[in-house]
């Protein structure tokens, strides 16, 4: 379906054809503006802009809606599994079984990483963040799989995915068996994707790691929900980068990278952090979020707000209640779940929170789960990485995919020193 709008400029005015989604939202086509109007739009942060037709995953922010490929994310995260899940945002289509047990095989056949790789572990100090090992050890993957790195054909690319989706997991348990000075795990085929980190995270050579049911559901939830968020920062990033031809292991390393950052998908770290914080202070929530209001103090609260969603984020919803079942099956009670709560009670009655729409997002609870699974701090990213790392391929198969796709090169409006001529040195002051 389309429509026109025009714009008009200096007494000129051009029309611009409109694009209207399955949910019909309307996006302004200016992929022409320039060259009939030597205009451009400036959009910083890009808010405003839309960077592509995607098909993979659907938000409504104002409603507070979650689909990927059109399926709710309330129900995939009660009655999928990971891998399910991944193959829908990969492949278009939830598997008929016979291609939910081949795709399964394969993330078997290549959950080992090369062992040459074990090296690389030894290259960085104890104390180095798994984000920074993730990014290098995806693209050192890529470079055993010279032939992978050109994925001309589907078969190609769905062994490339494969191999990422799988080997994510044994590199992130690597890491962080090497940061606490114990053995790598090897993977073990018989085990499904999540038991199987589980396993590599926490088994020793001398006594296997058996989790309960409720630790492998509630981390399986957690991988659904952190599976895909259209054009997030990190997604943006994969195709961008992937936009220049770049291979499937470079765009998603590409993508760990700037998942790291704290706005993004470094937030549940920094949510345990500030929650930690609070508690050590023993000052009463309210005394945070008043310095969380006061501008100077540059402190925000963590996990809450978004750039999309003016409403309860539908993942956090799903999160907490996760939280609370883990916790009392476990016996856990853990103060800093307490702090958030109160944190979120008292946050969304505050004017300041309630006129700037900002509600807990998918970092706010999520951490709480991690640690009562005895997952480290640091890992929480990575947590979030293994779990976004079927959007990234799925994003990128999109866009390498389209016949027509084009290398992604803004514009910019300059606004730095008017030309002027060079000062030799012994001229300047
Ligand atoms: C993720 O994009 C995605 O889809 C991301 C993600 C995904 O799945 O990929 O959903 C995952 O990254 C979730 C977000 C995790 N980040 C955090 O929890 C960090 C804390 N949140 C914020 O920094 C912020 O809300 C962002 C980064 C998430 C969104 O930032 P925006 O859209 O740029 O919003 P903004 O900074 O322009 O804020 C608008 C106003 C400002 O106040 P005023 O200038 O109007 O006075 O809201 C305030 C901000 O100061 N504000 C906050 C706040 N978030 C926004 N104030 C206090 N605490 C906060 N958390």
């Amino acid at each position: 379906m389309s429509d026109k709008a025009t714009l008009t400029y200096k007494g000129k005015t051009y029309e611009l054809p409109v694009v209207i989604g399955t949910e019909n939202e309307i996006g302004i086509d200016i992929s022409n503006l320039r060259s009939a109007s030597g205009l451009i739009t400036l959009d910083d942060s890009y808010s405003n802009t839309g960077s592509c037709l995607s098909a993979i995953t659907y938000i409504d922010g104002e409603a507070g809606v979650l689909r990927y490929r059109g399926y709710p994310i309330e129900q995939l995260a009660e009655r999928s599994t990971f891998v399910e899940t991944a193959y829908l945002l990969i492949f278009g289509e939830l598997p008929s079984a016979q291609a939910l047990r081949e795709f399964r095989n394969l993330l078997s056949t290549h959950e080992f990483i090369h062992e040459d790789m074990r090296h690389n572990f030894e290259g960085f100090p104890p104390n180095a963040h798994p984000m920074a090992i993730l990014s290098a050890m995806i693209n050192a993957m890529g470079c055993y799989q010279p032939a992978l790195l050109q994925p001309e054909d589907d078969n190609n690319f769905a062994d490339a995915a494969a191999r990422l989706m799988s080997k994510v997991r044994t590199i992130a348990a690597a890491a962080y068996k090497k940061s606490i000075g114990q053995p790598m795990i090897y993977p073990r085929p018989e085990l499904q994707y999540v038991p199987n980190f589980l396993h590599m995270m926490f088994s020793m050579p001398n006594r296997p790691y058996e989790p309960v049911r409720e630790v492998v559901d509630a981390l399986r939830q957690i991988l659904i929900l952190h599976a895909d968020h259209e054009q997030n920062c990190s997604t943006s990033t994969v195709r961008m980068v992937g936009s220049s031809q770049a291979n499937l292991y470079a765009s998603v390393a590409s993508g760990v990278c700037a998942l790291w950052g704290p706005l993004h998908g470094g937030a549940n770290q920094a949510v345990i952090q500030m929650l930690l914080q609070i508690q050590a202070s023993g000052e009463p929530v309210e005394t945070f979020i008043a310095k969380v209001k006061d501008k100077s103090s540059k402190i925000r609260l963590m996990g809450f707000g978004h750039r999309v969603y003016k409403n309860y984020d539908p993942r956090a919803r799903i999160i907490k209640e996760s939280c609370d079942k883990l916790l009392a099956k476990l016996g856990i009670s853990d103060p800093l779940l307490d702090i958030a709560l109160k944190l979120e009670e008292v946050a969304l009655k505050d004017e300041y929170f309630v006129s700037r729409k900002l509600y807990p997002n998918v970092d706010f609870y999520s951490g709480i789960i991690m640690r009562a699974i005895g997952i480290p701090l640091p890992m929480f990213p990575v947590m979030f990485a293994i779990g976004r790392m079927p959007g990234w391929i799925a994003h990128w198969r999109e866009q390498h995919l389209r016949p027509d796709a084009r290398i992604h090169r803004p514009r910019q409006i300059y606004i730095g020193p008017a030309k002027r001529d060079y000062v030799p040195l012994d001229q300047r002051s």
